[in-house]
């Protein structure tokens, strides 16, 4: 082995992650000291509580409540930030950087805030910032797009980021029952975070969408640009009417690049996915990603995105090859920054919907609707008409042939003013390989 005075490993929180990166970097440890070339030791955490009781064995003389000091201490090479939030998370990774130590993060909404900043800083200090966890769990997504995928450019990246949503959508769909009591479960067993909003409105995936989308293009969208949605509004009947016209209903990342005009789109939205591609089958709190580069073709990503043992998973693989490349002098390349690239709106996006419409159950409706999205250039694919229960009303289903969203949003405002209509049409995407920008 070479020799090297070890690398000094400092952990800024010791919850759920930072618990399960303290356990496997010991049990592993000869193993991992020689994958790194050099040995490691686990100076110090930094907790809330000292009180706490912990699921790990670890001296008291080894915690601390001041995750400050150990981004300060000299002697620590690389701090893990496991603490979570925008706050106090964000400074104590500040002063390390500053000190041009080597960050580890699990920490999505750190740097989707204030990513930009850190990274500019990083590279000043000629410190280094590692975030595989942060995307996508034990799914070593960051790796792929960054090594094994180096030749691509990315025209299409979608994916399922929020086990939560997905495993509420899952439910609904197998057991038929309404997305409330799904939620309740899904609280009982702790798996929406404590700000809900966070999962069920799409924030989460958002800000892994975003990381994903610097990774892929250099370019860190601000969440303001991009058009996010939850899955409150998706009901049981949306479920049910999309298995039957073969898909099934996802909350889907979207980040599509137009190489030609140089533009970058990024979405968080509930989708209808065509029950032949290999998303539609990954259920439950599972997490999926395709990426489709243009030397490469199709590549999918399955796996676990959370939990204690997949998340140390990604810090740990992250921590050995920041413990590597300072034992042997070679530090990773950031992404490049495209602060050129433009954002693409999102009326310029082209693809297929899906449109729920409560209507008055009355001849010559269908042919009404149909009229107004024709003159919007907008063409049906198919329809579905059934009674909804109330006297005198029907809901109608409609999936559209390839269109744009100004074309689409064109024919929802029109269609609201119409008096057949008995409540605002609920619109979803259809996320199959036609889509694209316009
Ligand atoms: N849990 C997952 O499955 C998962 C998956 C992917 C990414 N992540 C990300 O990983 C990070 C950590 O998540 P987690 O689930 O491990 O959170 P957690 O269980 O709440 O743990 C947070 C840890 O940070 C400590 N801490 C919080 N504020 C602190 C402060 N001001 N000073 C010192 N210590 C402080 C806490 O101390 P006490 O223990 O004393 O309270 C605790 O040990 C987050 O950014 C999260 O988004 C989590």
């Amino acid at each position: 082995m070479k020799k090297h005075a070890g690398i000094k490993i400092g952990l800024a929180g010791l919850g759920t992650v930072g618990q399960g990166v303290w356990k496997h970097l010991r049990s592993r440890k000869s193993e991992l000291e020689a994958r790194m070339g050099t040995t490691f030791s686990l100076e110090r955490a930094a907790v809330r509580s000292l009180e706490k009781k912990r699921s790990i064995r670890i001296s008291k003389k080894a915690l601390t409540d001041d995750a400050m000091s150990i981004a300060n201490d000299p002697q620590v090479d690389v701090l893990c930030e496991l603490m979570g939030g925008t706050g106090h998370a964000y400074e104590v990774t500040k002063a390390a950087l500053n000190n041009g130590k080597t960050v580890v993060t699990a920490n999505k909404a750190l740097l989707c805030h204030h990513g930009d900043k850190l990274f500019r800083l990083a590279k000043k200090k000629d410190a280094h910032i590692y975030f595989e966890a942060s995307v996508a769990g034990g799914i070593p997504i960051i790796k792929a797009l960054r090594e094994g995928l180096v030749v691509n450019h990315f025209p299409l990246i979608y994916g399922i980021l929020n086990g939560t949503c997905n495993y509420i959508l899952t439910r609904m769909e197998r057991e038929g029952k309404a997305f409330d009591t799904i939620l309740d479960d899904a609280r009982k067993l702790g798996y929406v975070e404590a700000d809900e909003s966070l999962d069920l409105d799409g924030w989460d995936a958002a800000h892994k969408t975003v990381i994903i989308s610097y990774l892929a293009h250099g370019k860190w969208i601000p969440l303001k640009k991009m058009p996010v949605e939850g899955i409150r509004d998706v009901t049981l009947e949306d479920i049910q009417w999309a298995q039957r016209l073969g898909f099934k209903i996802k909350l889907l990342s979207l980040i599509l690049r137009d190489f030609k005009k140089g533009h970058l789109f990024a979405s968080v939205q509930p989708a209808l996915v065509p029950k032949d591609m290999v998303l539609a089958n990954v259920d439950g709190v599972f997490n999926a990603i395709s990426v489709t580069g243009d030397i490469v073709g199709e590549s999918v990503y399955i796996g676990r995105g959370a939990g204690q043992d997949a998340t140390a998973s990604a810090v740990i693989s992250d921590v050995v090859d920041a413990g590597t490349a300072i034992a042997h002098g070679i530090m990773p390349e950031e992404p490049k920054n495209r602060d050129d690239l433009k954002l693409a709106k999102p009326e310029e996006v082209y693809r297929s919907f899906y449109i729920r419409l409560a209507v008055k159950d009355k001849p010559g409706v269908l042919a009404e609707v149909a009229s107004v999205l024709a003159d919007e250039g907008v063409s049906i694919g198919t329809v579905l008409q059934r009674p909804n229960g109330k006297k005198g009303s029907a809901n109608l289903v409609l999936t559209t042939h390839l269109c744009s969203e100004a074309a689409m949003q064109a024919a929802v405002r029109k269609l609201n003013r119409r008096k057949a209509l008995l409540n605002k049409p609920f619109l979803l995407r259809i996320a199959d390989f036609a889509q694209r920008l316009g």
